[in-house]
């Protein structure tokens, strides 16, 4: 088989194996039925699953059963996916599409949105702390806990998506749009690696160089979004183009140019690729992921 091809077989099946799990967890909520709704709506929308991907692809690469990692792989989706109801809101990013669908207060209405966001949210969190322990260690899972809510708070996502708000019809320095880009996408998709280190017990140089990786990676994530929403296309991207310069956002494209934010981008993934080659680990679904990332076209 050739690469591309064991890259395929692989992400299709943790990807049924992560959808799987993630509709059950919600399903055994006891809750109100549109709060359930809502949570399903935008879970099983779509939604490429690059996260999880980059957690179970970590694992693989450092030697360990990728379904190690299914319960905090859910955890990160579901963080992702409040992320992304919540940015959409009419008071954030004010978008009407999603994942192909209209977005989730268009169909739930604003308050059920909010909420919907905040229970999956919540429940990632819960998703970490009931995960088999045969196959993350107690130990460990506190350390995944600490270190998500560190990813996803004000330290990391939600400071990000405060900045970004703040930074609409602002012309901000190189500086400021990384600590947005870093910190609203970067931490995630950083959290997401890390945490496969974590699972596996990696050792610290094996650690220092993924999170290298991670943190160019996520970067180059956030400068080809920006690049997307200006000359993306909007069925395929399943999302609207053109939402940033409607609300004037700082973006890599706003600030250096179409051809600077390229070249910022072929940076951070010949970042991303030296670091993972310097991991000594069996990279090759990383190095497959790194390039959907610089290419990808949704
Ligand atoms: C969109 O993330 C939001 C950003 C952080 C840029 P994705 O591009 O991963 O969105 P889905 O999960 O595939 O819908
Ligand atoms: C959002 O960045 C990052 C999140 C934390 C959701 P964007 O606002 O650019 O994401 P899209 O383009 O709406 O997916
Ligand atoms: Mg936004
Ligand atoms: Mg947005
Ligand atoms: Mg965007």
């Amino acid at each position: 088989m050739s690469d591309s091809s064991t890259f395929e077989v692989f992400f299709r099946k943790y990807k049924e194996i992560l959808e799987r799990q993630m509709e059950e967890s919600v399903n055994l909520l006891q809750t109100p039925a549109v709060l359930k709704d809502a949570m399903l709506y935008s879970l099983t929308a779509g939604g490429k699953r690059i996260r999880p991907l980059l957690l179970f692809a970590t694992l693989d690469a450092l030697g360990k059963d990728p379904e190690q990692g299914l319960f905090p792989a859910c955890a990160i989706e579901m963080l992702h996916t409040y992320s992304l109801i919540h940015d959409d809101l009419p008071s954030m990013d004010d978008d009407d599409l999603r994942r192909g669908k209209p977005t989730n207060h268009k169909v739930f209405g604003e308050a059920n949105a909010i909420l919907a966001g905040d229970a999956l949210l919540t429940v990632s969190f819960q998703m970490i702390a009931e995960a088999p322990e045969q196959s993350i260690p107690l130990e460990a899972k506190l350390e995944l806990i600490r270190e998500l809510a560190l990813a996803a708070g004000a330290e990391g996502m939600v400071g990000g998506q405060t900045a970004d708000i703040e930074g609409e019809d602002k012309s901000l320095n190189i500086e400021e749009l990384e600590y947005i880009h870093s910190h609203k996408t970067g931490k995630l998709l950083t959290y997401s690696v890390m945490a496969g280190a974590v699972i596996a017990g990696a050792n610290m140089e094996t650690k220092r160089y993924l999170h290298d990786f991670s943190m160019h990676l996520g970067l180059a994530f956030q400068i080809r979004d920006d690049l997307l929403d200006l000359d993306g296309n909007e069925e395929i991207l399943g999302k609207p183009v053109g939402s940033d310069e409607d609300k004037h956002k700082s973006t890599y494209p706003a600030l250096l140019g179409v051809e600077g934010a390229k070249a910022a981008l072929e940076q951070q993934i010949a970042g991303a690729l030296t670091a993972l080659e310097k991991t000594g680990a069996k990279t090759a679904l990383l190095q497959e992921i790194t390039d959907l990332v610089a290419k990808r076209d949704h």
